[in-house]
């Protein structure tokens, strides 16, 4: 701490010196000591008087006396054992600031003769600084798509020190992502910065805490510790991500129309706009998606805007893309199946394809009376369609091929007893509960001459064309013709009857088309029906058949009859 240099001075003097660690400079008479700074008051500098080689005795008759052009009390001689001390604390910062070297100058007088000694008294430092960091916390923004290998600076600490007491060095905490780079411009200047190691990502870790410490060289050493907060920036480095890539949905055809689907579920990992979703339908998928189903952009909602039918479209297949509001945006998909469930919503439908009526009363039994096909546009068992006729009806229903049916007969007729029947066909399907139709056939049954004649009517009228001189009729009706089957040409000659009344004893019908014919059913003309048109019959024109037939379509009689 205390050490005196000598010049060049005599043996027993630079011995001296040496003994004393004090030394005179080589022409300048300077004497040099040092001091370390914050030295207690009294600690000892110097044997000033024996170094200026003057005697103890002759301080105090020669007005020994120090003068200081700093200040003054700094340091002080005991004139008793001629011993330089501090008197009051040295602060080589208050002192000298930060410059490197700082010393107090003393000028050392005595009087007879007159003698000016210059000592000098360097202060020394000590490590009475530690390193400083400007607030405790420093806050670094990197974005999060940063290069490996980017820099970033950061500042560094200042310590009042010099020397090795201010020479810093620094250590940064342990961690994955950054090293500590510093670059030295000279000793104690450095610039610090962080250099990135590992690829940051604000979704993984947002935030780092780190600790900078910087350590004086002084003995002991100093240190002082600042942490560095590093803030990871969001970059739209994330798609939207759905919780499902398949949606399945399961909707009767009967629901609602504004039914909700179902809800989508997307997250996005970055922040703010980067991670706000849009939902939109993609352009693949079920055609006629945009006229079914409508997508809530924001919340994902999927909602029904029609009505569904099952027999139209079983089954959608929804697109849907999920956009983030980032630039540039990034995109994702997923797929929603909305399986569209039967319900039973359609009546069976029962169609007569083709009929063979009026059937012959002696027809045998299994003839085919109607075809009759059945469906329902629903499946499953809401289709299944089963048929079933009105009880007690010679009639039977046979199936001949799935949902194909024929009426055939299935127990003897009799037209004397039952003339007609009204069948009622009932198709009703496998739902529950079932809906069910019915359609009616009606059975005419044709006569059959097995009966003998009767009489049934005993009023007759009789048209007379009055101005036909040619035409003399008479007409003996003995008997009325029951009508049961349409006339043939066999029987009747050429045309159809086309009036038919109804009388107490059933239908009758007549020819008006051909005059002087009356007509009866399959078989040869009844033998008790005569009628008289002597000659006539063939020539009748065809403006006289037409008044003929003005003439007798009004018959009020019970029966028809024709008469020229
Ligand atoms: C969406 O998914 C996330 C996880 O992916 C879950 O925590 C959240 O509850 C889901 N929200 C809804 C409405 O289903
Ligand atoms: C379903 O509802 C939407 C409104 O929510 C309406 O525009 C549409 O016409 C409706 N469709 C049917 C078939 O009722
Ligand atoms: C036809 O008969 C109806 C009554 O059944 C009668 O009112 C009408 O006048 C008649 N017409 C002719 C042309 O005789």
């Amino acid at each position: 701490m205390l050490f005196a240099r000598a010049g060049g001075l005599t043996a027993w003097r630079l011995l001296l010196s040496l003994l004393h660690f004090a030394a005179w400079e080589a022409g300048s008479g300077q004497l040099h000591y040092s001091v370390p700074e914050e030295a207690k008051h009294g600690t000892f500098v110097g044997r000033i008087a024996q170094d200026l080689g003057l005697e103890l005795a002759e301080l105090v008759p020669r007005l020994f006396r120090v003068a200081s052009k700093e200040r003054g009390d700094l340091l002080e001689v005991n004139l008793q054992n001629g011993i330089l001390f501090v008197n009051s604390r040295v602060d080589r910062e208050e002192l000298c600031g930060r410059s490197a070297e700082c010393s107090i100058h003393l000028e050392v007088i005595v009087d007879r003769p007159l003698q000016i000694f210059h000592v000098e008294v360097k202060v020394e430092d000590i490590n009475d600084n530690p390193p400083v960091f400007r607030g405790r916390q420093q806050r670094i923004f990197i974005p999060e798509n940063r290069q490996l290998g980017s820099r970033f600076p950061i500042e560094g600490a200042v310590d009042a020190d010099t020397g090795a007491n201010a020479l810093l060095i620094y250590n940064l905490s342990p961690n994955d992502y950054f090293s500590l780079d510093v670059q030295a411009s000279d000793e104690l200047s450095k610039s610090l910065s962080l250099e990135l190691k590992k690829s940051l990502d604000r979704e993984a870790t947002p935030e780092l805490h780190l600790l900078l410490t910087a350590t004086d060289g002084g003995k002991p050493e100093l240190e002082d510790t600042v942490q560095l907060m590093i803030l990871v920036l969001d970059v739209n480095d994330n798609a939207p991500v759905f919780a499902q890539a398949l949606y399945r949905v399961h909707l009767l055809e009967t629901v609602a129309n504004g039914t909700l689907v179902t809800t989508l579920n997307a997250s996005d990992a970055d922040k703010g706009v980067n991670g706000e979703i849009v939902f939109s339908f993609g352009n693949d998928g079920s055609p006629n998606i945009k006229e079914k189903f409508k997508i809530d952009s924001s919340s994902g909602e999927i909602r029904l805007i029609d009505n569904l039918d099952y027999e139209e479209a079983k089954s959608y297949e929804i697109q849907i893309k999920a956009v983030d509001k980032g630039s540039p945006p990034m995109s994702s998909h997923c797929k929603v199946l909305v399986k569209v469930l039967d319900v039973n919503d359609n009546t069976p439908e029962v169609v007569i394809t083709s009929r063979s009526l009026p059937i012959r009363e002696d027809a045998p039994f299994s003839t085919i009376i109607a075809l009759i096909a059945v469906s329902d546009r629903d499946s499953g068992v809401n289709g299944e369609v089963t048929c079933s006729l009105t009880p007690h009806v010679p009639f039977k229903l046979v199936s001949t091929f799935k949902n194909y049916y024929s009426l055939v007969l299935d127990s003897a007729l009799d037209r004397e007893s039952a003339s007609d029947y009204e069948v009622v066909v009932t198709a009703r399907d496998g739902g529950s509960p079932s809906l069910w139709t019915t359609a009616t056939v009606s059975v005419e049954v044709a006569d059959v001459n097995d009966n003998a004649p009767v009489f049934a009517q005993a009023e007759y009228t009789v048209f007379v064309k009055e101005n036909n001189p040619l035409l003399v009729l008479t007409l003996l009706l003995y008997t009325a013709l029951r009508c049961s089957a349409a006339p043939t040409e066999s029987a009747c000659g050429p045309g159809k009857p086309t009036l038919v009344c109804s009388s107490a004893v059933g239908s009758w019908s007549c020819s008006q088309q051909r005059g002087q014919r009356l007509c009866s059913g399959e078989g040869p003309p009844k033998t008790d029906l005569m009628a008289f048109s002597p000659g006539l019959c063939p020539s009748l024109s065809t403006s006289e058949r037409n008044e003929y037939t003005e003439a007798n379509s009004n018959l009020s009689a019970n029966m028809c009859l024709e008469l020229n």
